[in-house]
This record gives C-alpha cells, sequence and structure tokens, in this order.
C-alpha cells in the first residue's frame, strides 16, 4: 500500500526521503514520487514503477530544499503512471495521501464550481484543492489545513508541504497510519517506524482522527475536535540496519532462515522456563470464564486463525467462529459480550481486520490482537495484545510472520486450556514439548532444501496445481497454494481432502500436480484415501510427509518430501515452511519479482 515519509531537515531532503521511501516499497508500489520546497516554492519530481526511476529522474535533474514530502504509490484510483504519482497539488501546497477521499467527487464538483482547475483525476488532489482554496481565500494554512480536513471522508494518511512555509508539515490519519519522528533539530514524519529507523528511534503515533503540526522544534497534536493533545513519545526497538538481506537473495529467503529463532524467541515468552508451562502476560480478562472466541483476519493471518480453530476447539474445548475480515461485518454476527474477539495480523493496520475489531468493540467484546508490530493500530485499540516476535517482514509474502502466529495461538491455546480445566498439566507437558523442539527441527528442514529445490523444477511449468490437507493441516494445504499463485502466478488451490470427491477431483490428470501436507498422525488414512482416489485418476501425487507416511503411501507418491517426525500438534507450524519455501523455489526458476509480486501490498490499508 501506499507509503508516506516528509521531513523538516538541515541537508537536502531529497537523499533522505528517497531512502525512507526505499524503507517503504516493501509494501508494494508501483509509482513514486518526492517534492520539496526550493526558495520557497514547491518542485517535485515523480516517476512511473520502481523507485530506481524516481532515483535516475533525481540524478538527471537534482532537488535542493531542506523541508519535503515523499510518497510511494499502490494504485487504487487510476493507472500508475507519472501523472497519477504523488504529491499533487498546486503552487500552494503539495499533498501525499494514503487511502482513499470517499466524498471526492462532491468535493471536487464544488470545488470546481467554486473555480478551482484541476489537473489530474485523483482523489487525492481534491485535499491539494480544497486547501489552495482556502489559502487562496486567505486562511493561514494550519487553518485552512484544519478547515479542509473538517470536510474529508474515507480513510487517510496525509501530508502537506506549503510554498513560503520552509519549516512547516501538517500530517493527518483517519484509518491510515502515520508517526511522527523526533531528530536533533530535524523533525520527520512516516507511514511506520521503519521508514524512519535509520533517522530517528523516538516515535509519536497518531491516535486516529488526529492530525499534527511539524516544525523544526517540535510538533502539536491536535484531535478530530481540534483539541491540542499529547501523544506519548516512545523508543522503537527498529534500527535502520535491521531490514538488511544479509547474504540471502531475497527478503523472503532471510526470513524463512530466520524462523528457528524467531519461534523460539515468541516460544520463550509464553513458556515459564522452570514448570515448563505456558503462562500468557496479564491479559485482564478471565480466561476460564470465555464461553466463546470469534476470530478474524485477512490472508495468511487468516489461515493462521483457521488452524487455531482446530487447536482451540479439541485442545481447549471452546467453541470458536472463523471469518475473512473482508466479510466478518457483513454477516453482522451477534456477538456475546462475555465472548473474546481475536484478531491476528503481521501489520496491525490491515483496514479490514481493523474494521473486524471495531465492530466486535461495538458488540461488547474485549478484543485480543495477535500482532507483529507492537504500536500498530490494531495493537493500540485492542484490550490486550499478544505479540509475535518476528520482527520486520519485508517481503510482501508473509513467512516467518505466519509461523509466529501459529506459535503464539499455539502457546495461546494451552494456556486457556489449562485455564478452563480443559486439559491437565500432564496432558499439557507434552504438547509444550513438542513446541519447544520446533527451533531445532526448523533448523534441520531449512538446511537442506534440495529435494524442495528439485520438486520446484517439476511444477514450474503446471498450470494448475492442487494441495490438500485435513484437520489442522487443512489451513496449510490452504496457506500452500496462496503462496504459490501469489508469488510464482501459478493458479493454486487448497481444499480440504475430504471435498476433493465433490468437485475438484474433475480437475485431476497427469498434468495437475496434487500435493498433500500429510503428516503421520490419527488423520493419515483418510486423507490417503483421496490421495488413492486421486491416483486413480492419474493424479501425479507429491507428498509431504515424515519417513512412515512416506513409508506406506511409496506405491502412489509421484515425488516425496521427507519432513522431520513431529507431534501432530505442531505439524501446521513446521509443515508451513516447506510449503512456503515451494513457493519461493518456483518464483525464484520463474524469474517473478519474490520480494514485491506484482500487484500485491504488504500493508492493505484500503477495505
Ligand atoms: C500472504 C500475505 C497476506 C497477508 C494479509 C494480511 O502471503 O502476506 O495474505 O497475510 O494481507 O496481512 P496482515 O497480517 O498484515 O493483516
Amino acid at each position: 500500500m501506499c507509503g508516506i515519509v516528509g521531513l523538516i531537515g538541515r541537508n537536502d531532503a531529497a537523499p533522505l526521503l528517497l531512502d525512507g521511501l526505499s524503507r517503504l516499497a516493501y509494501r508494494g508500489y508501483d509509482s513514486a514520487g518526492i517534492a520539496t520546497l526550493v526558495e520557497g516554492a514547491i518542485t517535485r519530481r515523480r516517476a512511473e514503477g520502481k523507485l530506481a526511476n524516481l532515483a535516475a529522474s533525481l540524478a538527471a535533474a537534482p532537488l535542493a530544499g531542506t523541508t519535503g514530502i515523499g510518497h510511494t504509490r499502490w494504485a487504487t484510483h487510476g493507472a500508475p503512471t507519472e501523472g497519477n504519482a504523488h504529491p499533487h497539488g498546486t503552487a500552494r501546497v503539495a499533498v501525499v495521501h494514503n487511502g482513499i477521499i470517499e466524498n471526492h467527487a462532491e468535493l471536487r464538483a464544488e470545488l470546481e464550481a467554486a473555480g478551482q482547475v484541476f489537473s489530474t483525476e485523483t482523489d487525492t488532489e481534491t485535499v491539494a484543492q480544497l486547501v489552495d482554496l482556502h489559502l487562496a481565500r486567505g486562511l493561514a494554512p494550519v487553518e485552512a489545513a484544519a478547515a479542509a480536513f473538517a470536510r474529508l471522508e474515507g480513510a487517510y494518511a496525509l501530508a502537506l508541504i506549503f510554498a513560503g512555509h520552509p519549516e512547516l508539515i501538517i500530517g493527518a490519519q483517519r484509518g491510515a497510519p502515520l508517526a511522527v519522528g523526533f531528530g536533533e533539530e530535524e523533525m520527520y514524519l512516516g507511514s511506520d517506524a521503519l521508514a524512519l529507523a535509520p533517522l530517528t528511534r523516538r516515535i509519536a503515533y497518531l491516535d486516529d482522527g488526529d492530525w499534527v503540526i511539524v516544525s523544526r522544534s517540535g510538533a502539536e497534536f491536535r484531535d478530530a475536535a481540534n483539541n491540542p493533545v499529547t501523544r506519548e513519545v516512545k523508543l522503537t526497538r527498529l534500527t535502520g540496519a535491521s531490514i538488511g538481506k544479509g547474504n540471502f537473495r531475497h527478503f523472503m529467503e532471510k526470513e524463512l532462515h530466520e524462523n528457528p529463532a524467531i519461534i523460539g524467541d515468541t516460544l520463550n515468552r509464553m513458556i515459564d522456563p522452570a514448570t515448563r508451562l505456558p503462562v500468557l502476560p496479564d491479559l485482564a480478562v478471565d480466561l476460564a470464564a470465555i464461553p466463546r472466541i470469534s476470530l478474524s483476519a485477512c490472508g495468511s493471518a487468516y489461515y493462521a486463525g483457521l488452524t487455531a480453530r482446530y487447536w482451540l476447539e479439541e485442545i481447549a474445548r471452546i467453541a470458536v467462529d472463523a471469518d475473512v475480515a473482508s466479510e466478518f461485518r457483513y454477516r453482522e454476527p451477534p456477538l456475546d459480550p462475555a465472548g473474546l474477539g481475536l484478531v491476528i495480523s503481521q501489520s496491525g493496520e490491515t483496514a479490514d481486520t481493523m474494521a473486524a475489531l471495531r465492530y466486535m468493540k461495538r458488540q461488547g467484546c474485549k478484543v485480543m490482537s495477535v500482532v507483529n508490530v507492537p504500536e500498530s493500530t490494531m495493537a493500540r485499540e485492542s484490550d490486550l495484545m499478544l505479540e509475535t516476535i518476528a520482527g520486520p517482514e519485508i517481503s510482501v509474502a508473509s513467512t516467518k510472520a505466519f509461523t509466529a502466529q501459529l506459535a503464539v495461538l499455539a502457546g495461546f491455546t494451552l494456556a486457556l486450556a489449562r485455564a478452563r480445566g480443559a486439559r491437565s498439566d500432564a496432558e499439557i507437558a507434552p504438547l509444550v514439548a513438542a513446541l519447544m523442539e520446533l527451533p531445532g527441527k526448523m533448523a534441520q528442514l531449512l538446511a537442506d532444501d534440495t529435494e524442495i529445490r528439485a520438486l520446484a523444477e517439476d511444477i514450474r511449468d503446471a498450470r494448475d496445481v492442487l494441495f490438500f490437507g485435513r484437520g489442522s493441516m487443512m489451513p496449510i494445504a490452504l496457506e500452500g497454494a496462496l503462496k504459490l499463485k501469489e508469488l510464482s502466478y501459478i493458479h493454486a488451490e487448497g481444499y480440504p481432502a475430504g471435498e476433493m470427491k465433490h468437485g475438484p477431483i474433475a480437475l485431476i490428470d497427469p498434468s495437475v500436480p496434487v500435493i498433500a501436507v500429510l503428516p503421520s498422525g490419527p488423520l493419515f488414512e483418510k486423507t490417503a484415501s483421496n490421495l488413492q482416489e486421486a491416483a486413480a485418476r492419474g493424479g501425479r501425487i507429491i507428498l509431504f510427509s515424515d519417513k512412515a507416511g512416506a513409508a506406506r503411501l511409496a506405491g502412489i507418491a509421484n515425488r516425496t518430501i521427507i519432513i522431520t517426525e513431529c507431534d501432530p500438534f505442531v505439524a501446521p507450524i513446521l509443515y508451513a515452511i516447506p510449503v512456503q519455501l515451494l513457493a519461493y523455489h518456483v518464483a525464484v526458476l520463474k524469474g517473478t519479482d519474490v520480494d514485491q509480486p506484482r500487484n500485491l501490498a504488504k500493508s492493505v490499508t484500503v477495505e
């Protein structure tokens, strides 16, 4: 999604803005631009496509000026052309914007009737023209911006600079995040702390509805009703160094290899080393008394939630509803106020998941979030937060954050099972032991991916791929299919294995790889029968299983990826890695943009 940076600096702003934009590139974008104040006048450079094009344009015609704003755009209204790239504006004001101004058509008609002349079709230009009209009528920038913000509907984060005001940036947030960074006689704005990490670790986040007047000497915050407010300045854990690729070719590869350390760190927070039993931070909720859980999330985070539903129902004996967040509120589910809402998100900013969280709160539920960014809007708006300790995830396709979500949800399941008396400590102990063995097993798996690379060669030219799984492995089949399609653009579907005979079996022929994620365990035989049915129809069976499973299906599997034995409870966490690695290697072979697949955005802040 779009990214915003802004700074009032002491040296030329353009190189720092470009660096900030490169740190927001992970969010996904298709054009970019920068505006600075050169001797008081707004001057822009914009370019279609990758930041290298903007860098080339800046190299050809450098921008001076110590105050400026920059933007990476993920197209919503209008094609990703240079003309549609931000900043937009007039001679008096320039604006960068993340989100959608929903009443832009109405505002545009009104502004055109008042004599404002538009040069683009974008919703963002409406903001600039609205502010411009107020400036033309004699308001000062702060009053003009306040008057304009009062008219805007929709979701946005905004940053504005003004001709003739070299030490002023005004920012605003409603539904899309914005952070203010504090430096030494320098001030910054950014969509997230990551963009500002090399510049400062002192960050204050705007609350929803806030706007902020940034000058060289600091920031004045105002709430939606225009009252002066204070917002806490926190030290972020991020450092400028924390987002390198190291010796890896892609962030995705690096992030997959971070799994053992991350899962270790995440579990160490949840398991008491003395008792080896799960502990949770003080949740201010009586876990034993929750009658049910309603969970909601998007994409891979939703699959983590689906997996947790199997665990929570079977092990903690609690009823769980699970919905994709983009649909959840449209069902208007009547929620039990005594129940717990659960949202899961790497970014903590996904607009649909935010809307689900707010719906849950309106229904009177306490909401727990599982998030990877502790300063995110979701973390701040939820009643309880369980943090995944995955560190910044730069690859657009989620890997380590997904496995960390699973690890947190597994720990939560065991803590809840204890609190509810659904399982005795003696029953919990082997499940904890299985979790604690995961980092070692993951490291073993990642140490040699030769077989997975060979399998990638095998399926790189497939047109369709089917993934099957059953029980808590079913969401891992969905995850395998999602990763393959988003990274390699091969059509892939994930299905509950038992559903195959109700439709997808019609697709099976020797050209369609059928991938089963099937560890040994209570559900093995039933799924093995489904694979026999696929094999009998000429299906090319690819098995992800342990040695015993591989031996049992040696007669029908065309290829087997052997995974270390593990307790069926933790198998979804372990098997997530090879299915993600497979998608990675297919993408590398096909030469696609692994870390920023086409059309995708990392932090999806529009509904
Ligand atoms: C898939 C992927 C997406 C995200 C989804 C939710 O690889 O990364 O499906 O899982 O967009 O994002 P968060 O977790 O930030 O809410």
